[in-house]
């Protein structure tokens, strides 16, 4: 039988007032961490901020821009300072970790010493590949999207598997069901 949530406006109210981590998500790029977190921060009544964002926040340029500009591992600096900076202020929020994050063992230092709640959006390579190309922002895949995400994949599924309190499957779901899956582990019957 599906579980039912608690609506809105009783039990769940009652969940933001003791959200006291905040939630960072975690997955393949693709894999909705943007869209889910920004229905789940919708849901809980708190910010939601992408570390990609930030860094196009502080810099003042795309991902893509600096990509081509100024190369990966100059992204990568830049992707760690937005971490260390969003970490830093430990008002719960719903956080989505851009894919490569988990690559560096100092981010993952950073999203453990946090203290936040690790959520794994898991998903095919072959279900991300629909997704992917909206945005602009993954210069990696221009190639051979399909051969790169598999690598990723291989690469960094130990990683996400490491860092995670939770896996979510994400396979064959919608948004909706995605975060309804995401409170349902955080929170199972309405309390956080
Ligand atoms: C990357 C993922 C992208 C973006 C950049 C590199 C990666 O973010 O940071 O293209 O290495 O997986 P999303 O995970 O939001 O797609």
């Amino acid at each position: 039988m599906p579980v039912r949530l608690p609506n809105r406006s009783s039990n769940w109210r009652l969940a933001l007032d003791m959200l006291t981590r905040s939630i960072v998500l975690i997955g393949l790029t693709g894999s909705g961490k943007t869209t889910v977190g920004r229905h789940l921060a919708k849901r809980l009544n708190c910010a939601f901020v992408d570390t990609d964002n930030v860094v196009s926040e502080t810099t003042g340029l795309s991902v893509r821009e600096i990509f081509e500009q100024r190369g990966e591992s100059t992204f990568r600096d830049h992707e760690t300072k937005a971490l260390e900076m969003i970490l830093a202020d430990v008002t719960p929020r719903v956080i989505a970790a851009a894919g490569g994050v988990v690559l560096a063992e100092h981010n993952r230092n950073v999203i453990r010493n946090s203290k936040s709640y690790v959520v794994w959006l898991d998903a095919e390579p072959s279900n991300l590949l629909k997704r992917v190309f909206a945005g602009g922002h993954r210069p990696l895949l221009d190639g051979d999207a399909p051969a790169v995400l598999t690598a990723m994949n291989a690469t960094r599924r130990d990683l996400y598997a490491e860092l995670a309190d939770v896996r979510v499957d994400t396979n064959g779901c919608g948004i909706n069901e995605v975060v309804k899956k995401v409170l349902e582990h955080i929170a199972p019957g309405g309390t956080l």
